[in-house]
């Protein structure tokens, strides 16, 4: 079955459309550094020709690399893959879809099929990496046929050891059911005034500004206030959550860098003393809020979890759903900007917008890879992989496996199978933000926003006339995502 559509992302899209809805929006393309492929998928009246842009965001070419000799550059380590690592995920899977890279001895999955596969086969491989991958190593050497008794006995000293992404069965299953009865679609109900509400107020500071940037001024602080909002953070202390946990700067090592100092600060530090601080007093004066049904959630048999259990669900919540749908809006934004045809017609029929959203999932996914260590020796798509193996399931390049996307380099929006992306991740482990069946509830408003009427985001500036926006890009040193494009607008 397909996997649902993402409940937050439809918002933050709607959302997006109407933050480009102001007068004057323009990309400057540099044309030296970015060079767009003119694709026309033959989508009836959506990407053809005859546009006054380039229409189809495939076959970017930022900072190509400068050589053609993939084997000896380092993916983790040299930043030439990160604007653009798709040529490289090619050159993988043309070798195999698994393929051993010889840097760190990580198995790249780079096929569709076979990514599945091995996402969907908890028992053999377990996510104790799934964040980290190679970085900074396991603590021992995992040697041997069967390396299961290694990792549960070293799983604790392994970063972000107590996030869910990164648990096994038995915990696993009972950590998500605790998450998974805060995110009801009940909740998600009322989350959706917040929603627009959010996004509202939001947009009158950014506009109002006279200039800003897009991903900091916008899509940052909307999805920080939406969790907030699900998690029933109080309004007098959203402001707080703002300051202590928007990123400082891009280039701040974190979650997928690889240097010596990576997460030697705990990530999540601020949050844990925060809901630590709402937990604990909840369970002393119940109310009528959220973070009481928080504090409150028992496990599937039964027993009250340790406030560091509840604590650790609201953190993961934060945790994985913000940077990743930040990702989603820029390059949502950034390829309305360069295709004002397809902007156009999803101004016009916003029914197609949760298809635009998948097709951009497809195109782009947020979280380009997810690891897994194998516990005993096995076998994928014909490679023999032993006991201890560090494998990436790169989702965005099994997203592009022409095995399974015709044309996959074609953004299109008709495409009959784009729901069956890896963007969410796949089996035990898949991504509970997306909100199912269908839309989830709400997504498009009813009466017009405030900021609904203005004029188009234009990708390219008008000759002889001065750019009301620029193009940001952003290159985080981290290879498990690509930092979001920022949009810089400018009234004119
Ligand atoms: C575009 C937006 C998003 C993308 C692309 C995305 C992607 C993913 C992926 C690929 C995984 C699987 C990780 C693995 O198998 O190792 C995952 C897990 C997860 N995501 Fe998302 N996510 C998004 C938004 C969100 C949101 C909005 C939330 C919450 C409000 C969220 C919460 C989580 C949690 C808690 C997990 C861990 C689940 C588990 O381990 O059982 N995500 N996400």
């Amino acid at each position: 079955m397909d996997p649902p559509l993402p409940h937050l992302g439809l918002h933050l899209l709607e959302s997006v459309l109407r933050l480009v809805q102001v007068e004057e929006l323009a990309f400057l393309l540099d044309e030296g550094e970015l060079a767009v492929q003119v694709v026309a998928p033959g989508v009836a009246g959506l990407c053809g020709r005859g546009d006054d842009a380039p229409v189809g965001p495939a076959r970017r070419r930022e900072r190509s690399p400068p050589m053609t000799d993939y084997g000896a550059i380092d993916f983790f380590r040299d930043e030439t893959f990160v604007g653009d690592p798709y040529p490289y995920f090619e050159y993988l899977r043309a070798q195999c879809p698994v393929q051993r890279e010889p840097h760190h001895g990580v198995v790249m999955v780079t096929g569709y099929e076979e990514a599945v596969r091995i996402y969907n086969d908890h028992e053999t491989f377990s996510s104790c990496t799934s964040v980290t991958g190679p970085f900074p190593g396991f603590p021992v050497p995992l040697r041997g046929d069967d390396v299961s008794e290694l990792i549960a006995r070293h799983r604790d000293e392994l970063p972000m050891s107590d996030q869910l992404s990164t648990l096994d069965p038995p915990a696993h299953p009972a950590h998500r059911a605790l998450l998974m009865r805060l995110i009801t679609p009940k909740r998600l109900k009322e989350n959706e005034a917040a929603v627009w509400h959010v996004a509202d107020r939001l947009l009158d500071a950014y506009l109002d500004q006279g200039e800003g940037d897009s991903v900091r001024d916008f899509a940052e602080p909307f999805t920080l206030l939406v969790i907030a909002d699900l998690l029933g953070v109080p309004e007098e202390d959203r402001a707080e959550f703002r300051a202590g946990l928007q990123r400082p700067e891009a280039h701040e090592p974190g979650i997928g860098g690889t240097g010596e100092e990576t997460l030697k600060h705990h990530p999540l530090d601020f949050l844990y003393g925060r809901f630590t601080a709402y937990i604990e007093e909840r369970r002393r004066r119940p109310r009528e809020d959220v973070l009481t049904g928080l504090a409150t959630a028992v496990f599937p048999d039964g027993s009250t979890p340790e406030v560091a259990d509840v604590v650790r669900v609201a953190a993961n919540l934060f945790a994985a759903g913000q940077e990743t749908t930040v990702r989603l809006l820029g390059w949502a934004l950034r390829t309305l900007a360069e295709h004002p045809r397809l902007q156009g017609l999803l101004r016009t029929e916003r029914q197609r917008i949760p298809a635009f959203i998948e097709e951009s999932l497809r195109t782009e996914s947020p979280v380009k890879g997810d690891f897994r260590l194998s516990r005993t020796a096995t076998t994928v798509g014909g490679v023999e992989l032993p006991a201890g193996t560090t494998v990436m399931l790169v989702n965005s390049a099994a997203n592009r496996d022409p095995r399974q996307f015709g044309d996959p380099e074609v953004f299109d929006i008709e495409r009959a199978n784009t729901r069956r992306h890896l963007a969410f991740g796949r089996g035990v482990h898949s991504c509970p933000g997306p909100a199912g069946p269908g839309r989830g509830p709400g997504g498009d408003r009813a009466a017009p926003g405030p900021h609904d009427g203005h004029q188009d985001l234009r990708a390219g500036a008008r000759a002889g006339r001065r750019p009301a926006l620029q193009l940001r890009t952003d290159v985080h040193p981290a290879w498990t995502d690509r930092a979001a494009s920022g949009v810089r607008h400018r009234r004119r």
